[in-house]
């Protein structure tokens, strides 16, 4: 007889999950401004990583730190978690803005998502064409297809309002000078970051608090995935386009399992089951407070999400710095 499959009971899971991209923060925590990428990176994924394994499940990394050949830990392709319960596929960044973090620049996260095995989007280390919208909108109201000015125009009408009311959130690349133009052509603003286009695309979900209406530009595919799974969760639209720049690159795609080279990926495409996500602030932000240092403890934000509800929790969390990893 053949064991039944484990169910994927995301209800409980999710707080375990919360706690993984909370430990991650709190490793980078000392890092926040110290102006060493590498050192807060490398903390996050350490913790990250000891934190997941702990979680009764069988994972395996669909979006990590790399490939293997690369990447000693969280790769693309590594087993983690207890090795009982259910099987899963996991989309993480352990520090997304390790600039943003060094510098103690705006918007930094640690960030993870979890669904049931063979349904994230494995999706190779190559740039994605991104656009992203939120909630209350018409299917397919701006595509990838329009031009920026045009995406603003239609977005403007859908809404109900002028373009000059519109904002925008790009990655401020000389690759989006062009867009960035075309855009403020129509008279909508154009809000730049210099990195961390997951926090991007998640501000299109809250609006009404982050004032940004529309993401659009062109940054990591496996950020995109990950940008995805919050957007299933939280509403809004998205779409996706793989790009890439030489044969290393599609050759990349390859080994991920893609052959469609041109496809148009939309958001239930890249996540296309329920998936469950965690993010927690490492840096002040719009959507997350940073981490809080003061002696002795850590304060963190975390922002808990399963979108098979459409449940958002936000946690705070002060921890003594004696347990941080405990
Ligand atoms: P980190 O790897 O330093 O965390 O950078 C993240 C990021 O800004 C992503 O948010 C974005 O998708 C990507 O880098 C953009 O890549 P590039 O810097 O090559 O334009």
């Amino acid at each position: 007889m053949t064991a039944s499959p484990v169910v994927f009971a995301d209800r409980l899971l999710s707080l375990g999950l919360a706690r993984v991209s909370e430990a991650a923060a709190m490793a980078s925590g000392e890092l926040v401004g110290r102006g060493d990428e590498k050192a807060a990176d490398q903390a996050a994924v350490n913790a990250m990583r000891d934190q997941l394994n702990l979680l009764d499940v069988r994972g395996t990394v669909v979006i990590g730190e790399g490939e293997r050949d690369e990447a000693p830990m969280l790769y693309i392709g590594e087993e983690v978690g207890s090795g009982t319960g259910p099987e899963v596929d996991i989309a993480l960044d352990p520090l997304e803005g390790t600039t943003l973090t060094a510098k103690d620049m705006p918007n930094a996260l640690t960030v993870i998502a979890m669904a049931p095995r063979g349904t994230l989007l494995h999706a190779p280390d190559v740039y994605m064409d991104k656009l992203a919208i939120g909630p209350g909108f018409a299917p397919d109201v701006v595509s990838l297809d329009m031009s920026p000015s045009d995406r603003v125009r239609a977005l403007a009408k859908a809404k109900g309002v002028k373009e000059s009311d519109i904002t925008v959130c790009v990655l401020e690349r000389p690759r989006h000078e062009a867009m960035i133009a075309d855009i403020r052509a129509t008279g909508a603003a154009v809000s730049l970051i210099t990195d961390g286009d997951v926090a991007g695309i998640i501000h299109c979900a809250e609006a009404h608090r982050t004032g940004i209406d529309m993401y659009m530009g062109s940054g990591g595919a496996p950020e995109g995935v990950l940008a995805a799974a919050a957007l299933k969760c939280m509403g809004g639209q998205m779409w996706g386009q793989l790009t890439f720049r030489n044969d290393d690159e599609r050759g990349r795609a390859a080994k991920a399992g893609i052959t469609d080279l041109h496809k148009v990926y939309g958001r239930d495409e890249m996540v296309q089951a329920d998936v469950i996500f965690a993010a927690t602030g490492v840096t002040d932000g719009s959507i997350l407070q940073g981490i809080i240092r003061e002696p002795g403890h850590f304060t963190t934000e975390t922002l808990l999400m399963r979108s098979k509800t459409g449940s958002i929790r936000r946690m705070i969390y002060r921890n003594p710095k004696e347990w941080v990893g405990a």
